[in-house]
C-alpha cells in the first residue's frame, strides 16, 4: 500500500503547517525528526514519574521499572529478538559495538570481517584489537558500486570467528544479502553480527527469522530520543559475553575481593539509565509498527525514484545506478562543487538540511580515492513537494557557481 507523509507530517513539530523556519529535513541516515507522540513520553517522565528503576520501592520507582521493562518488550518484539533478556540497552550503537568488541571472548588471532564500507564505528573497534594483537580484521571488498560481492566472501569466510558487517550503508544505501550471509557464516563455524543503524528504522527485522547472533542499532535514528542504543543477541551468546562496564545494578553481590554479576541484561546495564529514553524509544517503535514497515519502505523508494530521475542528469549520484538498491539514500557530488558548499547554500537558500563530507566512511573514500560527498536521506514524513525544492535549489546553485 503507498503510504501518505501528509497522515503523519502533523505529528512531527518541524513538519507542521504554520512553521516559522519552514525547513525540508533530508537528514534522517543521521537522525530522525521524533513524533509528538515521543516527546510527550519523555516529558511524562520528567513530570510524573522522574525516579529511577529496579531500586526503590515507592510508586514513582515502580513505574519506571515497569514502563522501562515494557519497553524492552517492545523493543524485543519489534526485532523479533530470540530473548527480551538478550535485549541490552546501550548509550548508541557505537557502545553496543564496543560492549561486544570489548567482551566477546576471542582466541588470539581469531579472524573478523567486515565490509570495505563500515561505518568507523564498527571498523575502528576492530582495528584497535587488530593493532592490540588480539585479532585478525579483513574487510571484503565490494563490487565497483559498493554492492557486496557474494563469491568474494565465500572464499573469505573459512577460518571466520566473527562477521561484523553494516546491514544497510549510510553510505549509500546498499544492503548486504543478509539471510545468505547468515547461512554461509554459520555452515562456516562463524557468528554474525549486524551493524543495524539504517535497517532497523526502514526495515521489517526478524532475528529469528533470520537466525542472527548479535545486531546492534541506535534509537535517535528511530525516531527515539539521543542516547539510546540496543544489542541484541540469542542469549548463550549474551550470557557468554563478559561485563563491559561494571558497577551499580550490575551486580548480585559484593565482597571487598568478590563480585557476583547478575544474569542479562542487568549484567550490562551499569549504574542509573536513560529511563525515559528507552521508555520513549518503546513508543517510537510502536509508532512505527502502526505505519507499518513494509509502507514505509515503499515511499522511502518511491521519494528516491523520483529525486534519482529528476537528478541523474544534474549530479554524479554514487553507488548503485538503481534507487532500490540505495533504499532511502541518495548521495551525489555537484561536479566542480566542494559539497561542504552546496549542503550550506542548500540550507541557506530553501532550508534543504542534508548531510556532507565522508559520512564516518573515511576507510572507504580513502580505499577508493573518491571524494566526499552531498547525501539526502528520507524518511516518513518527506514528501514528493519537497524533493522538488531540493531539485530547483540545487539547479539554481549548478547555473549560478559552475
Ligand atoms: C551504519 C551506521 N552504523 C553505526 C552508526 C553509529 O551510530 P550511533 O550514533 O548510534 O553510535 C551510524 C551512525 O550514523 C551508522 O550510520
Amino acid at each position: 500500500m503507498v503510504m501518505d507523509p501528509y497522515n503523519y507530517r502533523n505529528d512531527f513539530p518541524l513538519c507542521r503547517e504554520g512553521q516559522k523556519e519552514k525547513l525540508i529535513y533530508f537528514d534522517n541516515a543521521c537522525m530522525t525528526l521524533r513524533p509528538q507522540q515521543v516527546i510527550d513520553r519523555l516529558v511524562e517522565y520528567y513530570t510524573f514519574h522522574p525516579g529511577c528503576g529496579g531500586r526503590s520501592l515507592h510508586r514513582i520507582s515502580s513505574w519506571v521499572t515497569e514502563n522501562y521493562e515494557g519497553a524492552r518488550d517492545t523493543i524485543a518484539e519489534f526485532l523479533k529478538a530470540p530473548d527480551r533478556d538478550g535485549v541490552i540497552f546501550t548509550k548508541n550503537a557505537t557502545e553496543a559495538i564496543n560492549l561486544v568488541s570489548h567482551s566477546f571472548r576471542f582466541n588470539r588471532g581469531d579472524r573478523v570481517l567486515g565490509t570495505d564500507h563500515e561505518h568507523n564505528s564498527n571498523l575502528v573497534p576492530w582495528v584497535q584489537l587488530m593493532n592490540k594483537g588480539v585479532i585478525r580484521y579483513e574487510p571484503v571488498p565490494s563490487m565497483d558500486d559498493n554492492t557486496f560481492d557474494i563469491e568474494k566472501f565465500k572464499e573469505m569466510i573459512p577460518g571466520t570467528r566473527l562477521v561484523s558487517m553494516v546491514h544497510v550503508s549510510n553510505l549509500d544505501g546498499t544492503r548486504i544479502p543478509e539471510k545468505e550471509i547468515v547461512e554461509i557464516s554459520h555452515d562456516s563455524g562463524a557468528i554474525v553480527m549486524l551493524d543495524c543503524a539504517q535497517s532497523v528504522p526502514h526495515l521489517k527485522m526478524d532475528m529469528k527469522g533470520l537466525d542472527l547472533d548479535l545486531m546492534v542499532f541506535s534509537g535517535h535514528k528511530a525516531m527515539g530520543p539521543t542516547g539510546t542504543g540496543v544489542l541484541a543477541g540469542k542469549p548463550e551468546l549474551i550470557n557468554d559475553l563478559d561485563p563491559f562496564i561494571v558497577g551499580g545494578d550490575t551486580v548480585h553481590e559484593t565482597g571487598y575481593d568478590r563480585v557476583e554479576f547478575l544474569d542479562p541484561p542487568k549484567k550490562f546495564e551499569a549504574g542509573l539509565q536513560h529511563y525515559s529514553g528507552f521508555i520513549a524509544l518503546g513508543t517510537a517503535l510502536e509508532y512505527l509498527e502502526r505505519v507499518g514497515m513494509d509502507d514505509l519502505h515503499e515511499h522511502e523508494l518511491i521519494l528516491n525514484r523520483y529525486a534519482t530521475s529528476k537528478m541523474k542528469d544534474m549530479v554524479r549520484i554514487m553507488g548503485p545506478s538503481r534507487p532500490e538498491d540505495r533504499g532511502g539514500i541518495l548521495p551525489f557530488q555537484v561536479r566542480g562543487l566542494n559539497p561542504h558548499d552546496v549542503a550550506m547554500m542548500l540550507d541557506e537558500i530553501a532550508g534543504v538540511e542534508v548531510r556532507s563530507g565522508k559520512h564516518c566512511v573515511h576507510s572507504w573514500f580513502k580505499g577508493k580515492g573518491e571524494d566526499p560527498s552531498v547525501r539526502a536521506s528520507f524518511y516518513l514524513y518527506n514528501t514528493k513537494q519537497e524533493v522538488d525544492v531540493l531539485v530547483d535549489t540545487l539547479s539554481t546553485i549548478i547555473e549560478d557557481f559552475t
